[in-house]
């Protein structure tokens, strides 16, 4: 089948190409606004309303869809929230929804079966998010088990039912999985009911539309994943002209030499997440990303996006501050470049040491070696899927129990995601001691300044402030630094 959705409004002059993907098993292809929401149009424009509109923020995940994409012959599937993801960010790939996973003849796949099976859904608002979120896990798993499975389900929230039976639900199809034939994983979805038989033909039918390249006329506003800008703007949106940062992902979009890391623009939270040699070097690394949103805002949220945004309390600017990294901004306009530390980018609340015309165009930073050491510890409301209330990275390199260099970075405490310069030039150089931990954390109360908001009182953000710090010297050297020694 093949829809051409056109378009109802005279004013949108910025675009002029189709923008095409395969929508559950129909081949779109539209005029429609580049910056409308994939959600308003599953909705609005192609009438499948099992995609629910819950709250518009990426918090429900009753609006969760897959979105596939081609990278050397191979589809790749990752959830995502699809009332903050853009239309321009499909151009190319497969969209499924939830009755682009429904069986021939009425019958329930597995996930659905499952769900069934552990009485798992009452009003049922959220259960096509869930079951979306599942089979997503079903085609991405390399190793199944139910902590996994769960895990998939990070994003979508239930009102009524109540999380155990979902839980079950869930574990009940990792079981399932750890039979999955990896080398051939669609057509064993596909016969063992996960999935119907369409998808096989998908990576075929992608490889020829995504030879229709379609080039969008840049706007002046980048948009990444959209996961910020959506939350703030979301009706402006559709009419601003806006740069699409994200779109037309390649496979690498991170980068590794033997010693550094470089992102791109669309490297997403799943990336820096997923990356092998980053786990390598850090142990706890994925733990420390696992902390970051849910698992679908992960998935198209950018590196670059957190950064730009510059919220005081970004995760992911806090820890690329303490491994020291470097962003290249572009000004295409002027054809301009240049290199600058990201600890020399924030300069006030929201004001950045950029022109509104720079776009962050690659981040790099060194890979932590042998002898350094990296912590990130985060505090908020929920442990799961809620922005911190303080947050804070450190990494340091130690020698014969000496620390030879240290960076710390801290969010939540001051108008910007802060680098502590002070608090790290006085560790270097010093004996890796309580001591030592217990005069730094003097000169850290001279570096933040938090002020009482929902996150907190001041009072208690001096308070997470001092012990976040002390935790990571805890969990680092447990042998040499003990928390009764430095409270
Ligand atoms: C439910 C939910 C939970 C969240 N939880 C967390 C959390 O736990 N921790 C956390 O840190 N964040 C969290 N976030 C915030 C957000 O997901 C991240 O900040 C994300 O990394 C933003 O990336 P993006 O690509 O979606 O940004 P966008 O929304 O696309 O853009 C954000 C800003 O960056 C600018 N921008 C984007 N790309 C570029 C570029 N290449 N160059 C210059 N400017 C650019 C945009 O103009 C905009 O001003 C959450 C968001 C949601 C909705
Ligand atoms: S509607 Fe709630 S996450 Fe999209
Ligand atoms: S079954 Fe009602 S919200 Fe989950």
């Amino acid at each position: 089948m093949h829809i051409f959705v056109p378009l109802r409004h005279a004013n949108r002059r910025w675009f002029s190409d189709m923008i095409q993907f395969i929508l559950n098993q129909t081949l779109i292809e539209t005029n429609k606004p580049p910056g409308l929401t994939l959600l308003d149009f599953v909705r609005y424009e192609a009438h499948l309303c099992g995609t629910k509109i819950g709250c518009r923020e990426g918090d429900c995940g009753a609006c969760t869809v897959l979105i596939g994409a081609l990278h050397g012959g191979e589809m790749q599937y990752q959830s995502a929230t699809s009332c903050l993801t853009p239309l321009a960010n499909v151009h190319g790939r497969h969209v499924v929804t939830v009755e682009g996973l429904n069986l021939p003849g009425k019958r329930l796949n597995r996930a659905q079966e499952a769900m069934v099976q552990h009485s798992a859904t009452q009003c049922g608002f959220c259960t096509p998010g869930f079951v979306v979120s599942l089979c997503g896990y079903a085609l991405n798993v390399q190793k199944a088990d139910a902590a996994g499975a769960v895990g998939a389900i990070d994003g979508n929230i239930c009102r009524c039912t109540g999380y155990k039976s979902i839980e079950r639900a869930a574990g009940d199809l990792a079981l399932h999985l750890e039979k999955k034939d990896a080398a051939h994983a669609l057509p064993w979805l596909v016969s063992e009911r996960f999935l119907p038989d369409y998808f096989t033909g998908i990576p075929e039918r992608l490889s020829q539309l995504n030879n229709k390249d379609r080039k969008l006329h840049s706007g002046h506003t980048p948009i990444g994943g959209g996961t910020d800008l959506y939350v703030q703007k979301h009706h402006e949106i559709p009419d601003m002209e806006l740069q699409f940062m994200a779109r037309q992902k390649p496979a690498d979009a991170i980068l590794f030499d033997e010693n550094s890391c470089t992102l791109t623009a669309q490297a997403t939270a799943t990336d820096l997440m997923e990356a092998a040699p980053l786990s390598e070097a850090v142990p706890g690394w994925r733990q420390f990303l696992k902390l970051v949103s849910s698992t679908p805002i992960r998935n198209i949220g950018t590196v670059a996006g957190n950064i730009a945004n510059a919220s005081p309390i970004g995760d992911l600017s806090i820890m690329l501050l303490a491994v020291g990294a470097r962003l290249t901004l572009v000004d295409e306009s002027l054809s301009t470049e240049r290199e600058i530390a990201l600890d020399g980018l924030y300069l006030d609340y929201k004001k950045l040491d950029k022109t509104p015309a720079e776009i962050i165009r690659r981040i790099r930073f060194d890979i932590p070696r042998k002898g350094q050491f990296f912590n990130f510890e985060k505090v908020c409301k929920r442990q799961y899927l809620d922005i911190a209330s303080v947050n804070t990275a450190l990494l340091v390199t130690v020698e014969n129990e000496k620390i030879t260099t240290a960076r710390c970075s801290i969010g939540g405490v001051a108008p910007i995601p802060k680098y502590l310069r002070e608090t790290s030039r006085f560790l270097e150089g010093r004996s890796l001691s309580a001591e030592t931990v217990r005069q730094a954390l003097a000169v850290l109360q001279t570096e933040i300044s938090p002020i009482s908001d929902v996150r907190g009182t001041a009072e208690y953000k001096h308070l997470l402030a001092k012990q976040l710090f002390c935790a990571h010297f805890v969990e680092l050297f447990p042998q040499t630094i003990k928390m009764e020694d430095l409270l």
